[in-house]
């Protein structure tokens, strides 16, 4: 039998050390490290023998130093209000010097700096070099750092690199060989702040310590697996980092790949970091090279256009943001298919997507199970046919894991309805809301790289999106920009899914409903049945939605884009825009469809089944009553 590995608690302080920060003045340091350290001081996991030594290349004094991260943790701490007791702790143990990464003697002053300070507090033989700068001077600084001796210091050595490594599969070589050149492999920290994150961590607790789904986790049990990112903010002030970069590169190739390595790996035989790593790196190798001929089939690639926030306000094309080419082709949206071409999951697809200004902002792993074939006749399940089961991890905004099932409605016949079952985080745990950095800090003080990505890791992941880049650097998108902002991406998103008889699953929540006026004011048990029976139906200008006169029987509503109402007699009746529907008389009242409606534009539909709906608000008398108010008072706005 496989051992299994044993989850052992760690509310230890971490190991005495000296944390040196290199690019102690940038932005990094106050947004995110010393929130971090201030939360572990809080938690008493810093010991008694920590300092933080920093450099860069503002000079100002240790005094100083402090007092502007005094200033600044009021804004960044993660916890409301500053613990004065424990920064007042934190902040004694603060240094600081000012110099430049290309002269060595600062490195020499550095070197000493630590040392002394080292030796003052009892933590010799523990030292952490986290480079928070631009990856352009990681080779310099870690030239300075050898020549200065850092690389041959007396004790537990380590250096923590911020993404990114490298801009592709040459240039993350080239930088982890001259990273190589100076730190052994089990010396180099590679940091991706997903790993950070609790609920991305807990996909690997759900699959080491459930195992009633062990049996299950395979191609012959999941028809498919989708992870997507998504996010409602553009590139803002960030235009010329990303111009450079795109979707795939910055959220893709890193983090999308630590989470779909969680949840597709081998199970370790262990906890130990060397055995959750190659499990990792072992699930990267066995993805699919996507081939230059295949890659229009298997990828996707979006730019933003001009159009609204979630707030309603304009957003303005990726091209009009500041510091972006006009003519920019950088890809601010990507959805891919991938396969895994192992024993475990042969012939079953993963798609990934991510993208800027879209629609929501979530992040969530969709495992789609298979129906069950033998379900006997006469069980006539929620949405008219058998779908499988979905087991939702819910990385963020909304932290839980989830399963959709199909549930006995209550009442005298046998009918189903979908229902949810869910694991809310803040139901169970009363855990601090950190930056995720709590983790990796600690993580590293201790020398424990379980949490950080391994050069094989780094390479293979690069190696998977290769060809991508160099397919979409070669052919420029012709369609630029080909979706709207505040939508869910273009519409060819959609159909790579469709092509293969499948569809995203767009995880609603109560709010997004709330933004369409008929479910504005009903009660949360309505909108809590209503939310897992929505299907995302993405359709181009110019397709037909409903039919006059059709007797079909589904709702509508407008997420994103206009559609026109037409009568029988070929007039417009009016035009539906965003947070608006339709299709409800024939839901509600059981009459033929009065209108013809159209796209005009590109849409996103969210679509409820008639006879689901009906379902549903049946149980709620008053409800039902109010929908069919406002469907009366609607009555002949779309020729209904
Ligand atoms: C960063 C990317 O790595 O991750 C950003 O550079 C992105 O563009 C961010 O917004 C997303 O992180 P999170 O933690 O907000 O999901």
């Amino acid at each position: 039998m496989t051992p299994r590995p044993v989850a052992t608690s760690s509310a230890q302080p971490a190991a005495p050390g000296v944390l040196v920060i290199l690019g102690a003045s940038g932005d990094l340091t106050k947004r995110l490290l010393m929130p971090a350290l201030l939360n572990l001081a809080c938690d008493r996991l810093l010991p008694e023998g920590c300092a933080v030594v920093g450099m860069g290349r503002d000079v100002m004094t240790s005094e100083e130093f402090r007092a502007r991260q005094r200033g600044d943790i009021r804004k960044f701490c993660t916890r409301g209000t500053v613990d004065e007791e424990r920064w007042g702790w934190l902040e004694s143990r603060l240094h600081y010097m000012g110099g430049e990464f290309d002269d060595p003697d600062a490195f020499v002053r550095l070197r000493r700096l630590v040392d002394d300070t080292a030796a003052a507090i009892g933590a010799a033989g523990n030292t952490l070099l986290y480079l928070a700068i631009s990856p352009d001077f990681f080779a310099l600084v870690n030239q300075q750092l050898d020549t200065a001796g850092f690389t041959r210091m007396k004790g537990a050595r380590r250096i923590i690199v911020e993404k990114p490594f490298g801009r592709d599969l040459d240039s993350a070589r080239a930088l982890n060989q001259s990273l190589l050149a100076h730190w052994p492999e089990e010396e180099i920290y590679r940091i991706d702040h997903y790993l950070g994150k609790e609920t991305v961590q807990n996909l690997l607790a759900f699959r080491l310590a459930n195992g009633m789904f062990a049996p299950l986790w395979n191609a012959r049990h999941i028809d498919h697996i989708q992870i997507s990112a998504t996010e409602t903010v553009g590139v803002e002030t960030r235009g010329g980092y990303y111009d450079r970069t795109g979707v795939i590169r910055d959220m893709i190739q890193n983090h999308i790949m630590q989470m779909m390595a969680y949840v597709c790996m081998e199970l370790p035989a262990s906890l130990d970091p060397a055995d959750v790593r190659d499990a990792k790196s072992r699930l990267l190798s066995s993805v699919r090279m996507i081939a230059a001929d295949d890659v229009a089939d298997a990828c996707v690639r979006g730019q933003y256009g001009a159009g609204k926030k979630a707030d309603g306000s304009p957003a303005v094309a990726y091209r009009d943001e500041p510091a972006v080419d006009p003519q920019s082709n950088t890809e601010t949206f990507a959805a891919i298919r991938l396969h895994l071409d192992n024993d475990r999951w042969r012939g079953m697809p993963v798609y990934l997507r991510s993208g800027k200004s879209l629609w929501k902002r979530g992040t969530e792993i969709v495992v789609q199970f298979r129906p069950d074939e033998q379900a006997p006749a006469g069980v006539d399940p929620a949405g008219g046919e058998a779908v499988g089961n979905l087991l939702v991890f819910h990385i963020q905004p909304f932290q839980g894991v989830e399963i959709r099932i199909q549930a006995k409605r209550p009442g005298t016949t046998f009918t189903l309805q979908r229902a949810g079952m869910r694991f809310d985080y803040a139901d169970s745990f009363d855990a601090a809301r950190g930056t995720g950095y709590e983790v990796l800090l600690y993580s590293a003080l201790n020398g424990d790289p379980t949490l950080f990505s391994r050069t094989d890791f780094v390479e293979s992941a690069w190696e998977i999106f290769q060809p991508v880049l160099d397919s979409w650097a070669a052919t420029p998108a012709a369609d630029d920009p080909n979706y709207a902002a505040g939508g869910w991406g273009p519409l060819a998103a959609s159909t790579l899914l469709t092509r293969d008889g499948r569809h995203w699953h767009e995880i609603l929540n109560r709010d997004l409903l709330a933004r369409t006026p008929f479910f504005a004011e009903a009660p949360s048990l309505v909108l809590n049945n209503l939310l897992p029976a929505f299907r995302p139906l993405a359709v181009a200008s110019g397709t037909t939605v409903v039919e006059a006169g059709a007797l079909d029987d589904e709702m509508y509503f407008v997420c994103r884009g206009e559609l026109e109402a037409v009568g029988a007699d070929g007039v417009r009746l009016g035009l539906l825009g965003e947070g608006e529907f339709f299709g409800e008389m024939a839901v509600l009242f059981d009459q033929p469809r009065a209108a013809t409606v159209r796209a005009t534009a590109p849409c996103d539909l969210l679509v409820l089944d008639g006879d689901e709906f009906r379902r549903i608000v049946n149980d709620f008398p008053a409800v039902a009553a109010e929908f069919r108010r406002i469907a009366e008072e609607r009555r002949g706005v779309n020729g209904e």
